[in-house]
């Protein structure tokens, strides 16, 4: 695969995982029609996938078949929509717009929105049981996966992430060692479970799991990095949310410790280090080659 490729093999995996996450969740007239509504609405509003696209590669990179692992790798994304959810709050972020959309609480109210962060994260772990009872993978995997997503979305990854975040605010003397830890939690492990969980499913012996599980940690922080770097330099029309808010609100970010240029240098480095890590891969890792590099060079 050439990178030249990679915008379209991005809408084919997103197509892919918008139909399986269509079909799955309960219509929009379901009972009670606001919740599924809501839950609609901020899943449908035109997120990139890359969570649930970077599982897939990572099953295509060992040689493992896609197809079998799409369900799972959809959960990841309701656990995702979910975190936004709940991470635009008044009481979090407050932030009003998110996808080029209104955020869920501006649209339905602050305690629809709560439910429907709740909903999502129930129905991401209903979606692994039911589509595991159907598959042909063994249980003791679709369980092991089970437990990778639990614990990267939780206390001890990103829940307890985004609370060292919130107690972070304001405070102008957090070491990078804080920095990165939080980084890493908030939105790093559950990047490196969507690529773990691929790689399980994919069939990945020790060796390629654990080089893909370096992988993912440099990937998920260079991820935030940037996250951090495009609401200093980005545009909102791109990013489909405001910008400058963590400088307004005196949030902990690399640009706000090192500069814009460190920040950026860093997660370049990242890229590199986690790109090293995988040389010994075929051809078959060039899609998750790709989806690092973009990363880095994403505008949105
Ligand atoms: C934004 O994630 C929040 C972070 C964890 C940095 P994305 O940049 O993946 O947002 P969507 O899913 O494309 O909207
Ligand atoms: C979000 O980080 C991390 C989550 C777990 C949702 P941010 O608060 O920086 O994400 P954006 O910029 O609002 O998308
Ligand atoms: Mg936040
Ligand atoms: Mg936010
Ligand atoms: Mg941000």
């Amino acid at each position: 695969m050439h990178r030249s490729e990679l915008s379209d093999y991005l809408a084919e995996r997103r197509a892919d995982v918008d139909r399986m996450l269509h079909s799955y969740l309960p219509g929009p007239k379901c009972e009670p029609p606001l919740i599924h509504e809501a839950m609609r609405y901020s899943l449908f509003a035109g997120g990139k996938r890359i969570r649930p696209i970077l599982c897939l590669a990572a099953c295509e990179s060992v040689g493992g078949r896609r197809d079998l692992v799409l369900p799972f790798a959809a959960a990841i994304e309701l656990i995702h929509t979910y975190s936004l959810v709940h991470d635009d709050l008044p009481a979090m972020d407050d932030d009003e717009y998110r996808r080029g959309k209104l955020s869920s609480h501006k649209m339905f109210g602050e305690s629809t929105a709560i439910l429907t962060g709740d909903a999502l994260l129930t129905a991401a772990f209903t979606m692994l049981a039911e589509k595991g009872l159907a598959s042909t993978i063994s249980p003791k995997k679709i369980l092991r996966v089970t437990l990778e997503l639990g614990a990267a979305s939780g206390s001890t990854g990103m829940v307890g992430g985004q609370l060292n975040d919130i107690e972070a605010q304001g405070q102008n003397d957090i070491s990078l060692e804080s920095l990165k830890r939080m980084h890493t939690h908030k939105t790093g492990v559950l990047i490196r479970a969507s690529i773990r969980i691929g790689g399980i499913l994919g069939g990945a012996g020790p060796r390629k799991l654990s080089q893909l599980t370096a992988f993912g940690e440099k990937v998920g922080l260079a991820f935030q990095i940037v996250d951090d770097v495009l609401d200093v330099e980005g545009e909102a029309k791109n990013l489909g949310k405001s910008v400058g808010r963590d400088h307004s609100r005196g949030r902990a970010t690399y640009p706000a410790l090192m500069g814009l240029s460190l920040a950026k240098k860093e997660a370049v480095v990242l890229i590199e280090d986690a790109l090293a890590g995988i040389k010994s891969f075929g051809p078959e890792a060039d899609p998750i080659r790709h989806i690092a590099a973009f990363i880095i060079d994403r505008e949105k």
